[in-house]
């Protein structure tokens, strides 16, 4: 069972990432992300994901080093953006952000989306960052089974971590099946559907049984699908509501009712048809 905001999966090569985390898609820089990671920390949010592309990093590593929190206890995640990608700037883009962030190292460090004819050669050179020790693990973003038997077929290093959308109405077992097979963990992105979990009846219905709400059941239901999610929230009571699903377990009818919800909707960009 699932019991603590701390429980962690094991990556491939043996890091251990919390399963629950904090996301910061389009938190604005300065106070409100500051105010935003500083519950979350407060909260026990240990895992802390941020982008080149949400102009954030420098707010969030602020936020970090004012928590008084030793930095080898937050795991810390940000993305290349796809304009670096693109321009050939990986490792020059990797710096900026250490150097947004405050940090010596990142946790984990992934591919933002798959830019066509790019992503392959992106990953190569990450793998050049991971060897330098700066980056814990490396993984993706947005990519599909296609893109992942690409990658197996022209490079050496596995992705560690595959971070998709992932929630009640989209749930792709054919790439959760890829994934867990060959020890890619996947990490759920729009967890909540952006909102659109609380508009869901048998969400709630389920959370009836267990005095949770709709949001609080997903996120239970991503955990103990074994994927690691990363709701957002810049309000302080959500974020302790999103935290506090660590004191009950579906029942299998449950997991199986949940199951039964997805149709293959987004809520965000397809990554074949995203522009990038
Ligand atoms: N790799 C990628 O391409 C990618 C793409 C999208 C997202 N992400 C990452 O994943 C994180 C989460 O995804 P997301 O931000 O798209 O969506 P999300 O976490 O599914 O939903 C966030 C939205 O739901 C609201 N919310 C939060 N808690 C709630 C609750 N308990 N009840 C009802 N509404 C609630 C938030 O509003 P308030 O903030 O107003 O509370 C916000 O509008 C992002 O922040 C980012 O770190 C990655």
């Amino acid at each position: 069972m699932i019991k603590s905001i701390t429980d962690a999966v094991t990556l491939a090569n043996g890091v251990e990432m919390p399963r629950l985390g904090f996301g910061l898609a389009d938190v604005p820089d300065g106070d409100p992300v500051i105010r935003a990671v500083g519950w979350a920390l407060e909260a026990g949010y240990r895992l802390i994901d941020t982008a080149a592309a949400y102009g954030n990093e420098r707010g969030v590593g602020w936020a970090i080093r004012r928590s008084g929190l030793r930095r080898e206890e937050v795991f810390l995640t940000t993305k290349r953006s796809n304009a670096d990608q693109r321009a050939g700037r990986v490792v020059e883009g990797f710096e900026t952000s250490l150097a947004r962030l405050g940090v010596e190292y990142v946790d984990l460090y992934l591919i933002h989306w798959p830019v066509p004819g790019k992503y392959v050669e992106t990953w190569k050179t990450l793998k050049q960052i991971y060897h330098s020790g700066r980056a814990r693990a490396i993984g993706v973003s947005n990519y599909l089974v296609h893109h992942l038997q690409d990658l197996a077929q022209r490079a050496e290093i596995v992705p560690m971590v595959n971070q998709v959308e992932f929630h009640p109405r989209l749930q792709n077992p054919p790439l959760q099946h890829y994934c867990r097979e060959r020890h890619i963990q996947l990490e759920a992105y729009s967890p909540l559907m952006r909102g659109g979990v609380v508009e869901v009846p048998e969400l709630a219905e389920v959370g009836r049984k267990y005095g949770k709400t709709p949001a609080q059941v997903t996120l239970r239901w991503i955990l103990q699908k074994g994927v690691v999610t990363i709701p957002k929230s810049v309000h302080r009571e959500r974020i302790l509501e999103n935290a506090n699903i660590f004191d009950f377990e579906l029942a299998e009818e449950d997991m199986a009712t949940i199951d039964r919800l997805d149709q293959d909707l987004r809520t965000g960009a397809h990554p074949d048809t995203f522009d990038l």
